[in-house]
């Protein structure tokens, strides 16, 4: 069995999860599911990031004294948890920096980089972001500008520990060389080979107490707490840990993250890793930004969206389709409600919930609500040839999109459109076949027969097909076409290329349970 490990970032907790969290939590948990499917051995692995100064300012500002720093994440972080379950996230774990066990990874791991010459005492001199947790230097932050978030920088000067990153830099960029796949897509890549061309400089790694104390205790001066990310990468170790017992699913398959987080996966990670003598995880994959306009959605720019209150007007299930059809994965999305409602009128009302519909009050007036058996002769050859059409069109899409699905260029918007194309090409079968016409000629339920079972055939593919991106409503759709058993053991035979082209699943003589429209047109 294989296994497949996939992360997201561990988000900070100085606010509640937007849109922009939820994306990378929908298109973590789609993989996860699919691979499950599969039968691979799923770590999918999500939580949130709780030590640094954006955190303690933030419990300050909530009102909360000093020293309740705990107190003031733990009411957050509940949040978090609250919007993933409503989301259907089905994380296997979740991590929260403030866990005992990370901490002992932590220190035990800074200790063994301290040790391989790699952690030195020096004096910081630069630039500080705190929103964005990031040094930068003179050049980098020109204007005294952060070249990322375009807000103000702080200088700092004071004695700190340094990260020898410096001596990694050619190791590095022949790893990313040699290692195509390890950033995607290729633009993030080019963007990374880029940054290294200029001399990396060692990373400032460590805070004095008396300025921020909310943090990791390093574990060889009692003076300083970690530096915020070298903490938080370490949590794609520390899950795995002790306690866990989950060790053996290291090296990651994906790192999924979007592409302001990218230096941080790209450049110090690795370098991390290799100074703890660890191996380098398959793929780091940075996807794009979704946006108001032209802004990043983000908590400090105000132009947030909740897609809680999204799933709660429109469903789980839409918004979940919505944010992994509207943009392809690694480009950036800005973000429209009206969009949103176009797409689900026309995918998910006219197009798959119209189909299901339409096909199961056919196999009720035609057949009672049994689906037929396939004719034994048909003599009408072009119906005959119709159907051989739609049949080799279902074939190519669930080749199609299972290739889609798990390629590392993470073409999920495409292997969903690859089943939808399906769903509208049955739509249009029905009309250019009319039932109703077959249904006054004499011997044409033998025609009606073939299309119905074709149809039947369409919407147990897309139910298959979608069941990851929307779990729900595959459910639903499972239950109406009156199909019983586990959906993964389907997938899988459909997925791992056991079927012919011609073949068929959905069971002949099945009874149908037609049920309430999947999705109520939005006026
Ligand atoms: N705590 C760090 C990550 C540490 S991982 C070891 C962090 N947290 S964050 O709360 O700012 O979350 C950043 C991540 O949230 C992005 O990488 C992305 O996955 C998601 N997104 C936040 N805003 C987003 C958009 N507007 N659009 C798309 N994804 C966004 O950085």
């Amino acid at each position: 069995m294989a296994k497949f490990y996939v992360t997201t970032p561990i988000y900070y907790v100085n606010a509640n999860p937007h849109i922009g969290h939820a994306y990378t939590q929908v298109i973590a948990d789609t993989l996860a599911r699919y691979h499950r499917m599969k039968g691979d051995d799923v770590f999918f692995l999500t939580g949130t990031d709780e030590h640094g100064e954006k955190i303690e300012e933030a419990c300050l500002k909530a009102g909360f004294a000093k020293g309740g720093e705990k107190d003031f994440v733990d009411s957050i972080v509940a949040n978090f948890k609250k919007a993933w379950e409503k989301l259907e996230i089905s994380h296997d774990g979740f991590i929260r920096t403030t866990d005992p066990e990370h901490e002992i990874t932590v220190k035990r791991l800074l200790s063994r980089m301290k040790e391989k010459g790699d952690i030195y005492l020096g004096e910081y001199d630069g630039w500080f972001c705190t929103p964005c947790e990031t040094f930068w230097t003179d050049t980098q932050a020109e204007g005294e500008i952060c070249p990322d978030c375009k807000r103000k920088v702080d200088r700092i000067k004071e004695k700190n520990y340094f990260f020898r990153m410096s001596a990694y830099q050619d190791w590095l960029i022949e790893h990313i060389n040699s290692h195509p796949e390890f950033i995607m897509p290729a633009l993030r890549r080019n963007e990374v080979l880029g940054f290294l061309k200029e001399k990396l400089t060692d990373l400032c790694i460590s805070r004095p107490k008396d300025r921020m104390s909310w943090g990791i205790e390093l574990p060889f001066d009692g003076q300083y707490v970690l530096y915020v990310w070298f903490d938080a990468l370490i949590n794609y170790l520390s899950a795995l840990e002790k306690g866990h017992g989950r060790a053996g699913y290291w090296p990651a398959d994906i790192h999924l993250i979007a592409k302001d987080i990218l230096r941080h996966h790209a450049v110090y990670w690795p370098i991390m890793l290799r100074s703890m003598g660890l191996s380098m995880p398959e793929t780091v994959f940075a996807h794009g930004w979704w946006k108001m306009g032209e802004e990043k959605m983000s908590k400090s720019r105000g132009n947030i969206v909740n897609p809680l209150d999204l799933a709660d007007k429109y469903g789980v299930d839409p918004v979940r389709y919505f944010l992994l059809k509207a943009v392809n994965l690694g480009m950036d999305g800005s973000f429209s409600e009206e969009a949103l409602v176009l797409m689900y009128n026309s995918d998910l009302a006219n197009d798959l919930g119209n189909l299901l519909n339409r096909t199961l009050t056919m196999v009720e007036k035609y057949f009672g609500g049994i689906a037929p058996f396939l004719p034994d002769d048909l003599k009408d050859p072009a119906q005959s040839a119709r159907s051989a059409e739609l049949l080799s069109a279902i074939s190519e899409a669930r080749k199609g999109s299972d290739a889609l699905m798990l390629g590392k260029e993470l073409k999920i918007k495409e292997a969903i459109e690859v089943i939808m194309s399906v769903v509208c090409r049955a739509n249009k079968y029905i009309e250019v076949s009319a039932p109703w016409k077959y249904a006054k000629e004499e011997g044409g339920m033998e025609a009606i027969k073939l299309i119905m079972a074709d149809l039947l055939e369409v919407l147990m593919t897309a139910c298959l097909g979608l069941s990851c991106v929307m779990p729900s409503t595959s459910k639903k759709m499972w239950a109406q076409l009156g199909l019983e058993g586990d959906l993964s053991a389907h997938l899988k035979k459909m997925s791992l290329g056991q079927m012919t082209p011609q073949e068929r699943m959905y069971p002949a003589g099945t009874r149908v349970a037609k049920g309430e429209p999947l999705f109520p047109r939005i006026q």
